[in-house]
C-alpha cells in the first residue's frame, strides 16, 4: 500500500481564493478586514511567523498592521497598545506572535484581547464557546485539520481518533472540535500524552491519527493501523548535511514507512503548515463579517 497525500498547500490555495472573493465582497461594501499582528522582541522564528501572515494578507487584500517593539517592552505598554487595537475600527483581527518575552505574563496579554477580534481563538471566551458547540473563532492550526480532513474525502464522523498532544493550542481544542455533535465532527476521540500508558496500543485502534508532539518521527509505522488516516502537526529541524542549509523539516510521525500503512497521510512540510495561517486568514474574513453585522 502506498498512502495518498493529503496535499495541504493545495487545499490552504482552494481555501485562499475563497478568502480573496469573500474579501473583494466586502471591500466592495466599503470594509476592508484589516489585521492587527503584535511582534515583540527579535526570535528569528516569531519574525518569520509574522512576515508570512503579513504576505498572506498583502495576498488576499486583507489590511495588515505590523506592530514590532524591542524586548524591552514593558507588560504595562503592551497591555495599553492591545487596549488601543480593541478600539481601532480598522483593526478586525489582532494577534500577539507567542511566546513573549520572560517579563510579559502571556495570559494576562490574552485575556485583554477583545474576544470579538480574538482571531487566533486563543481567549477563553473563545475557548468556551468551541466547547460548548457555539464557536466564534477556532484556533487555526486545529480549524485546519478539520478541513484537511473534509476536503481529503476522510471526515472524522462516526471514526475513531487518537490525537497525541494536550496543548492548549493543538491537541484540546483539535480533540474538542472533533467530539462535536455536529456533521463536521462526531467523532469518538482520544487524547493522549506523556503520561500515556501503552502508546502504541492506543494508537493502534485509530482510523484517524492526529500527531502533535514535538518529537521528530515519534510515532512508527507499526503503531498503525493499516488503512489509517494520518495528520502530522509535528514540526521538527533535523540535521541534513545533503541540504546546503545543514537541516530539513520532519513531522511526528516516521513518514516513509507510514507510507506503507496509512490509507492517507500529511507531509512535513506542505500537510498541515499552510492550513495554519490560511485559517488565520479565514478568521480574520470572519471577524470584519461579524463586527459589521454582515454573514
Ligand atoms: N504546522 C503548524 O501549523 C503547527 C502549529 C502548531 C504546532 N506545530 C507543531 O506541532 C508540534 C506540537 O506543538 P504543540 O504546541 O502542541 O506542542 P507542546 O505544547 O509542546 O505539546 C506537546 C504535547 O506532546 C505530548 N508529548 C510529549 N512527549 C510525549 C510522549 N513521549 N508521548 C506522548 N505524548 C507526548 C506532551 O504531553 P504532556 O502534556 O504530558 O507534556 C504535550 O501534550 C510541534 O512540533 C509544533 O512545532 C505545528
Amino acid at each position: 500500500m502506498s498512502a495518498a497525500l493529503i496535499d495541504g498547500k493545495q487545499i490552504a490555495a482552494t481555501i485562499r481564493v475563497e478568502v480573496a472573493n469573500g474579501v473583494r465582497e466586502l471591500t466592495e461594501q466599503g470594509i476592508t478586514p484589516g489585521l492587527a499582528t503584535v511582534l515583540i522582541g527579535d526570535d528569528p522564528g516569531s519574525h518569520s511567523y509574522v512576515g508570512m501572515k503579513k504576505k498572506a494578507c498583502g495576498e488576499l487584500g486583507i489590511n495588515s498592521f505590523a506592530e514590532e517593539h524591542s524586548a524591552d517592552m514593558s507588560e504595562e505598554e503592551l497591555l495599553s497598545l492591545v487596549d488601543r487595537l480593541n478600539g481601532d475600527p480598522a483593526v478586525h483581527g489582532i494577534l500577539v506572535q507567542l511566546p513573549l518575552p520572560g517579563h510579559i505574563d502571556e495570559q494576562k496579554v490574552l485575556l485583554a484581547i477583545d474576544p470579538a477580534k480574538d482571531v487566533d481563538g486563543f481567549h477563553p471566551d473563545n475557548v468556551g464557546r468551541l466547547m460548548v458547540g457555539q464557536p466564534r473563532f477556532t484556533p487555526c492550526t486545529p480549524a485546519g485539520i478539520l478541513e484537511l480532513l473534509h476536503r481529503s474525502g476522510n471526515p472524522p464522523g462516526g471514526r475513531e481518533v487518537v490525537v497525541v498532544g494536550r496543548s492548549n493550542i493543538v491537541g484540546k481544542p483539535v480533540a474538542m472540535l472533533l467530539v462535536q455533535k455536529n456533521d463536521k465532527a462526531n467523532a469518538t476521540v482520544t487524547v493522549a500524552h506523556s503520561r500515556t500508558q501503552d502508546l502504541p496500543d492506543i494508537v493502534r485502534r485509530a482510523d484517524i491519527v492526529i500527531a502533535a508532539i514535538g518529537s521528530p518521527r515519534f510515532i512508527k509505522a507499526d503503531w498503525l493501523k493499516p488503512g489509517a488516516v494520518v495528520i502530522d502537526v509535528g514540526s521538527n529541524r533535523v540535521e541534513d548535511s545533503t541540504r546546503e542549509r545543514g537541516w530539513r523539516m520532519v513531522g511526528d510521525v516516521d513518514f516513509e514507512a507510514a507510507l506503507e500503512v496509512a490509507s492517507a497521510i500529511t507531509p512535513v512540510p506542505g500537510g498541515v503548515g499552510p492550513m495554519t495561517i490560511t485559517m488565520l486568514m479565514v478568521n480574520t474574513l470572519q471577524a470584519a463579517r461579524t463586527i459589521h453585522g454582515i454573514g
